[in-house]
């Protein structure tokens, strides 16, 4: 008997040792990322006024919450091996850059690598993985991306899985992102271990292109969207496919093309993590990024990613279930020229196979709502006709 009980209580310390923190994203995470924009040309007062920015200009109300300082931040370990700041870029600390983003209402996150250096070359995790937890708490991060430099000898699962463990010993609740590339297929396995996991290679400024880094390659916009293919069921609440940052107002994409990447990274539920330089943002970009009837769909409780219904030349048509039976639906024209489109809805069939859900349009009137027009434009018992511009979308929400 005595020994049943001390094996109940080591399943049980063992079970309650190894979780991730729940309940931390049970809607894709929405934050700001120094690496798009300024990859290792960062320092303190760049990201105090990056917080000032979030705030002053209505994204923080919008819902972008995590400022996350990225790859070039770590400096050398002291005598007992504790991860230390690069002083030549935060000379006040990490603890006094933590505290000026926490008292902004704003949530700080961390970097690092599983493996022995990070991509930028600089300390990372592997072998300290608990001391670095430790630290990070320390220091008030609210977030941790993980990388996966310099870490092919090591297996993605257990690494990862350490470092979770890491973070939950630390007592402090942390957004575990997981960023492997998809390398190792996490979104079989990482569910119970991180909150978002990257799908694929970074993503680049640009609509449609693979710039080619001989080791490593980097994808545009639609380039990666493409590879989300076939991944919708493995995201939901608390744990979601990340097919990285946006590109929104970085400089290359025209106003539809940007558009349309806010689009279409909400209607699959990605996280969104913009990485724009916010100092330049126009008025035309700001609004892109805090359209909240987007991040709305983005965001929804429902937790699931949309699915391509159709596809007519280049024109695709997206829908994603909603909360309450409300629908997103998207027109994404990837082609070079307009495309006309008559939408007779009591034609259409239209089946979420995998989570089971249907609009029934021959069944139910919905009320047609334009989100970037931010107008109801009619309901669904008349076709609907309208021209999509190249390289742009029209997004609704079908209000039932
Ligand atoms: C990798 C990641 C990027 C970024 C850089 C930093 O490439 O995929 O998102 O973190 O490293 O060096």
């Amino acid at each position: 008997m005595r020994n049943l009980l001390i094996i109940f209580g080591l399943v049980f310390s063992i079970n309650n040792y190894c979780q991730k923190n729940e309940s931390l994203a049970l809607t894709p995470p929405m934050a700001w990322n120094t690496f798009n924009t300024f990859a290792g040309n960062f320092n303190e007062k760049l990201i105090r006024e990056m917080a000032d920015i979030i705030v002053s200009s209505g994204m923080k109300d919008a819902g972008y919450t995590y400022i996350i300082i990225d790859d070039n931040w770590t400096g050398n370990r002291d005598s007992l091996g504790f991860l230390t700041v690069d002083k030549s870029r935060f000379p006040s600390g990490m603890e006094a850059m933590s505290e000026y983003i926490h008292s902004k209402g704003l949530k700080l996150g961390l970097y690092s690598d599983a493996g022995y250096k990070t991509c930028g070359g600089y300390t990372s995790s592997r072998g300290h993985e608990f001391q670095d937890a430790i630290m990070f708490a320390r220091w008030g991060a609210d977030y941790l991306k993980y990388d996966w430099c310099n870490a092919d000898d090591i297996n993605a699962k257990g690494a990862y899985t350490t470092m979770r463990d890491a973070i939950y010993a630390s007592k402090r609740p942390m957004i575990f992102s997981l960023c492997e590339w998809g390398n190792n297929k996490p979104w079989e396995w990482a569910t119970t271990i991180g909150h978002l996991w990257r799908t694929t290679g970074d993503i680049c400024n640009c609509w449609s292109c693979t710039e080619d880094y001989g080791t490593y390659k980097k994808y545009g916009v639609m380039t990666i969207f493409d590879m989300q293919d076939g991944l919708r069921q493995y995201a939901g609440p608390g744990h979601w496919n990340d097919p990285d940052m946006l590109e929104v107002g970085n400089g290359k994409l025209t106003a539809g093309e940007n558009r349309a990447h806010f689009s279409m990274w909400s209607m699959i539920a990605a996280p969104l993590i913009a990485g724009n330089d916010l100092r330049k943002m126009t008025k035309e970009i700001l609004e892109i990024l805090t359209n909240r009837e987007v991040i709305a769909i983005d965001q929804d409780s429902l937790g699931i990613q949309g699915f391509k219904q159709e596809k007519i030349d280049s024109l695709e048509i997206w829908y994603k279930p909603l909360k309450g039976g409300d629908w997103a639906l998207c027109f994404l024209n990837r082609g070079f020229k307009a495309a006309a489109i008559e939408y007779d809805w009591k034609k259409q069939v239209v089946v979420d196979k995998v989570f089971k859900l249907e609009p029934r349009f021959d069944q139910i009137r919905y009320v047609i709502r334009d989100l970037w027009l931010k107008k109801n434009i009619g309901l669904t018992d008349k076709t609907f006709k309208t021209i999509i511009p190249s390289h742009d979308v029209l997004m609704l929400r079908l209000i039932k």
